[in-house]
């Protein structure tokens, strides 16, 4: 039966909301609202439209605003048992689902599917039963639901169980695995995984790679054909122009603009050094360190680099409960400051690492960098690296790794690499540092259009009306 709260017409349902909540000492919360394509691509469909955000509460803040029911208009948070979210997010969405879809298992070691993964999973169930329930329970007769991400890929099938009248959508934020790594994950849970997101009368991914890789791991794990004739989309999310040309003329960015150039400072003949940037989380995925390493060997066989190159590098915290973020964020630091010690001088510092998230400052680093290094192993789409050459203030070189979903977008017009192939990524930062300044600003032009194709907004709405259709 349809329950008397069903009254929104769109729902969302994502592990991270909206907005989110911190307990100061004196008891008081402060909310704080968070950015990305979602959130645009909601606000989009306008306050009127019946929509619903269900997301889960994450840490103590969000949890004592859901115990004292504060909150915002069209936000559910559902408060799961700590034990139970902490299972299920750090255990299976975070290690075993995530390091999956990112080739990122060290195999002769890992990974060990034993009881306590077991254990997890059970934990993963709960947790994706009780967003089916809420979305269930809100959800008006014949409501469009668009599920996020591997957190959630029970869903669509419990919720289908529940509310036969949804339209259900599923939208997968990560690469998708080919079968033949998908499969080191248990028969069952393998099944479990594609069957939940099959619950969906439409599953989608950015970029036809990972669709592709999808089907074929149905067919490996489940057999010939897609049996629940869920139709597979495509939908690239662009890079919101707008936006980002606004806010990266902001006042704090401009001061942010100030110091950095003071820090990268100029070369011996008084000219400005050049700026290789990168932004990222601290993430096992983006390969920081091999990019560090790239860099090392280019000022080894390139001593022309030396003294007239920084390497920018922000690196923000991400999901520091998992004991291989922490050694991965050390490795990175300690990386970085063994090239400071071996190259830097009085007056140079190779590279400026910072660990501290700040988006004005990302903003503009991204307007004076030179080069933007995006090299990841594996990544969904990389947003970084669609922003870059829009925010740019004078044209800047894109060394983007060939397993970035962007790739299939932006491939023709940067400067491509094998992530895993550090003497190659050294050379491709000569090569993008050695660019004709024209070239430079041509591809910056096309990038910037290919980066903007299909903004957030419509990014959504495109999935809004693929359901329908
Ligand atoms: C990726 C995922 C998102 C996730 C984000 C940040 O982009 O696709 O679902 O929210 O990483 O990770 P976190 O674990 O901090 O939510």
């Amino acid at each position: 039966m349809v329950s008397t709260r069903a009254t929104h017409n769109i729902l969302v349902a994502s592990n991270r909301g909206p907005v989110s909540y911190t307990l100061d000492e004196t008891g008081a919360l402060t909310a704080k609202r968070g950015g990305g394509g979602l959130v645009s691509g909601l606000s989009a469909i306008g306050p009127d439209a019946g929509a619903l955000w269900v997301c889960s509460a994450l840490g103590d803040g969000d949890r004592e605003a859901v115990r004292r029911g504060v909150g915002e208009d069209g936000v559910r948070m559902l408060d799961i048992d700590a034990d139970t979210h902490e299972a299920a997010y750090n255990g299976i969405a975070n290690s075993a689902l995530w390091f999956v879809h990112h080739l990122l298992y060290q195999t002769p070691l890992e990974p060990v599917f034993d009881k306590e993964f077991r254990r997890q999973w059970a934990a993963y169930e709960t947790y994706n039963h009780a967003f089916a329930e809420a979305l269930a329970e809100e959800a008006a007769e014949g409501a469009a639901v668009l599920v996020q991400d591997y957190h959630l890929t029970l869903v669509p099938r419990m919720l289908r169980e529940l509310r036969p009248d949804l339209r259900i959508g599923h939208f997968s934020h990560t690469p998708w695995a080919p079968p033949e790594y998908f499969r080191l994950l248990p028969d069952d849970i393998a099944a479990k995984v594609l069957g939940g997101i099959l619950g969906a009368d439409r599953a989608a991914f950015l970029t036809q790679r990972w669709a592709d890789a999808f089907t074929d791991c149905c067919h490996a794990v489940l057999g010939p054909g897609i049996p629940s004739g869920t139709r597979i989309g495509v939908h690239g999310l662009g890079a919101d122009a707008d936006f980002l040309r606004e806010r990266s003329h902001r006042p704090d960015v401009d001061e942010r603009l100030a110091v950095l150039r003071e820090q990268i400072g100029t070369a011996p003949d008084g000219s400005a050094r050049k700026a290789i940037v990168r932004v990222d989380r601290t993430e096992l995925s983006k390969n920081i360190v091999r990019g560090l390493l790239a860099f090392r060997e280019l000022l080894e066989e390139r001593p022309e680099w030396r003294e007239r190159v920084v390497h920018v590098a922000f690196a923000y915290p991400s999901r520091q409960d998992l004991a291989v973020y922490r050694d991965y964020t050390a490795e990175v630091q300690r990386v970085a400051d063994g090239i400071n010690s071996q190259y830097g001088t009085p007056g140079w510092t190779p590279v400026l690492l910072n660990l501290k998230d700040d988006f004005a400052r990302s903003l503009a680093s991204y307007r004076l960098a030179d080069v933007a290094l995006v090299n990841p192993i594996r990544d969904g789409m990389n947003l970084v690296a669609k922003e870059v050459p829009v925010v740019s203030d004078d044209g800047c070189v894109l060394v983007l790794s060939r397993e970035a979903g962007a790739y299939e977008e932006l491939g023709e017009d940067a400067v491509v690499v094998n992530p895993y192939d550090v003497s190659g990524t050294a050379r491709a930062l000569h090569e993008a540092l050695t660019m004709p300044v024209g070239e430079r600003a041509e591809r910056t032009k096309r990038l910037a259009a290919a980066a903007t194709a299909l903004p957030p907004a419509q990014w959504f709405l495109d999935q809004l009306h693929a359901l329908d259709s």
